[in-house]
């Protein structure tokens, strides 16, 4: 009859969204919450086709195991997860693989078999460290010199193929000696308290500094300021992300270079994602291009950074 009400516009139903649940590492970094929130802008401009489902593990890898149980649960189209470090993880994807749900890593990797992952959507780690010993290698000339580096968190790939890369470069670069390494754990708080007892123990026998990212580098910077050195003059610094303090620090003259690391994930993750839910293939490796950036050119590059 006339009184009854037109049906309403079916809405899109729920289970027609992409349904993502993403297992963060934590907040230890510049890089990661850009990470983070390229994550959360692209999901939220998508919010009528992707519902995303977020979980920050605060560092600890139980926490992300946790959240890899709990989106198991939910029945999520697809699982992304950073893994905090590259092993334990095999327990937990093989309930993933077994509930058929594809599992993507994003920005880091972990060792397990092939088919316990769809993807590793990344940086190209080795190619990193590898770049980042010949940027030193030019700032420190013909004479080379004693370099110490921040190494990751322990056990992370991010860690182990930067410092792989750098390691294995240094064979085209006898010039340079590494005399210690040691893991800052991607924060800028632990890379300053290595760097204080880096420069207690060599003192001004240290050319250069190699950190596996930027957040460790100023923490570093700050201590070689305190020791009464100049960053970037006495101590040549090479670091990895491309945040925009790094390029401050550039602009400034207390940094040299910088080999970036892209942390805007978001288009990659969630159009890779679709493509799982819908059953087509997908690389299972996704290498993210990156590019190196020196102090000369960091003033005009600084209006440019996005993260
Ligand atoms: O996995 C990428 C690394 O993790 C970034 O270089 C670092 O800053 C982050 O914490």
């Amino acid at each position: 009859s006339a009184a009854e009400p037109a049906p309403a516009e079916p809405s899109k139903a729920e289970n027609e969204k992409l349904v993502v649940g993403f297992a963060q590492i934590g907040q230890e970094s510049g890089w990661r919450d850009a990470e983070t929130a390229d994550l959360q802008w692209y999901a939220a401009q998508n919010i009528d086709t992707i519902d995303f489902k977020f979980a920050d593990a605060q560092q600890k890898q139980e926490n992300q195991i946790k959240a890899i149980k709990s989106f198991i649960d939910m029945g999520v189209d697809v699982i992304g997860l950073a893994p905090v470090v590259e092993t334990g993880w095999d327990a937990v994807l093989t309930e993933a693989k077994e509930a058929g749900i594809p599992v993507i890593f994003l920005d880091r990797s972990a060792a397990v078999a092939d088919d316990l992952y769809a993807t590793f959507i990344g940086a190209d780690f080795e190619l990193e460290g590898r770049t980042a010993c010949d940027e030193m290698a030019t700032l420190l000339g013909a004479e080379g010199g004693k370099v110490v580096e921040l190494v990751g968190t322990v056990g992370a790939t991010a860690a182990i193929g930067r410092q792989k890369g750098f390691t294995d470069q240094l064979a085209n670069h006898p010039e340079i000696e590494v005399i210690d390494s040691q893991s800052g754990d991607f924060t800028r708080a632990k890379g300053k308290e290595v760097m204080e007892s880096f420069l207690k123990t060599y003192g001004a026998e240290i050319k250069g500094v190699y950190a596996h990212n930027d957040d460790m580098m100023l923490g570093a910077i700050e201590a070689i300021k305190e020791a009464g050195f100049k960053p970037g003059q006495d101590i040549k610094t090479v670091s990895i992300d491309g945040v925009k303090a790094i390029f401050e620090a550039m602009a400034a003259g207390e940094a040299n270079v910088n080999v970036e690391c892209n942390p805007l994930l978001g288009e990659y993750f969630f159009t890779t994602a679709a493509k799982l839910k819908a059953g087509e293939a997908v690389d299972h490796r996704i290498v993210v291009p990156a590019e190196v950036h020196r102090a000369e050119t960091a003033a005009e590059d600084l209006p440019n950074r996005k993260w």
